[in-house]
């Protein structure tokens, strides 16, 4: 990937299952709708633990056609793909690289790809170790799988950058959403309330939950895509057909739980025009977020920060990044 790696997902459960019991159609796994698939330079690392016999349903591979899709130049903020329309299996050349116990299969997220039919004598018997890494420089367009914490201490402290997001409980809830909302000249809009700046933002109505033993059955909870364009849309009477993840927010509840604001942006495109604000809400320049004082806000001036990770593109760490469109869950089959 020519960056440095970070991990998606490490199917820690499925780990020891199989990629597929039964035989599933050609496909690639880019998802802008899915946490474990919406960055657009990611690899699957696939170790198997058993020989991919043709009895298994071994993986079978399409070389070459992850260059049929493509990452669009950006005009700012978000880089559009240009994903390849899959034909019918028996159009595509497939090769089944006949993996052995302890080999290494990399797969590009762009890679078609097709789970072959298991024998279904073979069914829990296929065993390997399946991970998720993308480029540092590519985050997912709707958030970070969250690993639980005791999985992201287990790791050397060298080596924790590589799963930075968890959470205690290991549940991808989300209890909060904010927008950073961009207009067509750069500015941002901000809320105000006796005195207080912030983003707009709403409770996600999520309620935690330990999900230690449901860990990979919930990977797209944490997609609040859908209540952030819920909550634009009851403060501009407009629904923003995309979103793109910044930065998760933690904070500790006053009972000494963890609670976490997903933060997204958007920039509104030509035709998304808004009528009329609501009287609590003003569009501010760059300038103005940089000069306000962070505690004039609501989360002490986090949000000063998120607007700058979009503004100019990059991460928490300042490092620049190229972001991706992110949807909904449920908006994209
Ligand atoms: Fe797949």
């Amino acid at each position: 990937m020519n960056k440095t790696a970070c991990q998606r997902v490490f199917l820690s459960r499925p780990v020891f299952l199989t990629h597929g019991v039964c035989s599933a159609g050609t496909h690639y796994d880019y998802r802008p709708q899915r946490v474990v698939g919406s960055s657009f330079h990611f690899c699957f690392a696939i170790v198997p633990f058993t020989d991919y016999i043709d009895e298994a349903g071994p993986i079978a591979l399409s070389p070459g056609s992850y260059k049929k899709s493509t990452i669009q130049p950006s005009d700012g903020r978000v880089h559009a793909v240009e994903a390849a329309h899959v034909p019918a299996a028996r159009y595509v050349e497939l090769v089944n690289p006949c993996l052995k116990r302890g080999d290494l299969a990399l797969m590009h997220c762009f890679c078609w790809h097709h789970a072959m039919p298991m024998h279904p004598a073979f069914k829990g018997l296929r065993h390997g170790l399946y991970m998720k890494l993308r480029a540092a420089d590519a985050p997912p367009a709707v958030g970070p799988l969250l690993i639980p914490t005791v999985a992201h201490e287990a790791l050397p402290a060298a080596q924790r950058h590589a799963a930075p997001y968890h959470r205690e409980s290991g549940s991808q809830t989300i209890e909060h959403t904010a927008v950073v909302l961009e207009d067509g000249v750069g500015r941002i809009l901000v809320l105000t309330a006796d005195d207080t700046l912030s983003l707009p933002n709403c409770s996600t109505g999520q309620e935690p939950h330990d999900a230690l033993e449901t860990w990979s059955q919930d990977w797209d909870a944490s997609n609040v895509i859908g209540e952030a364009t819920d909550c634009i849309e009851s403060l501009l009477s407009i629904r923003p057909p995309w979103m793109s993840w910044i930065a998760d927010h933690k904070t500790t509840t006053p009972d000494g739980g963890e609670a976490i604001c997903r933060v997204y942006g958007h920039r509104l495109l030509d035709g998304e025009e808004i009528s009329e604000l609501p009287p609590n809400a003003m569009w501010i320049p760059p300038a103005a977020v940089e000069q306000s004082e962070r505690e004039a806000w609501e989360r002490g001036g986090r949000e000063k920060d998120e607007i700058g990770m979009w503004l100019n593109e990059q991460d928490e760490a300042g490092e620049p990044v190229r972001r991706g469109y992110g949807v909904a869950s449920g908006e994209v089959g």
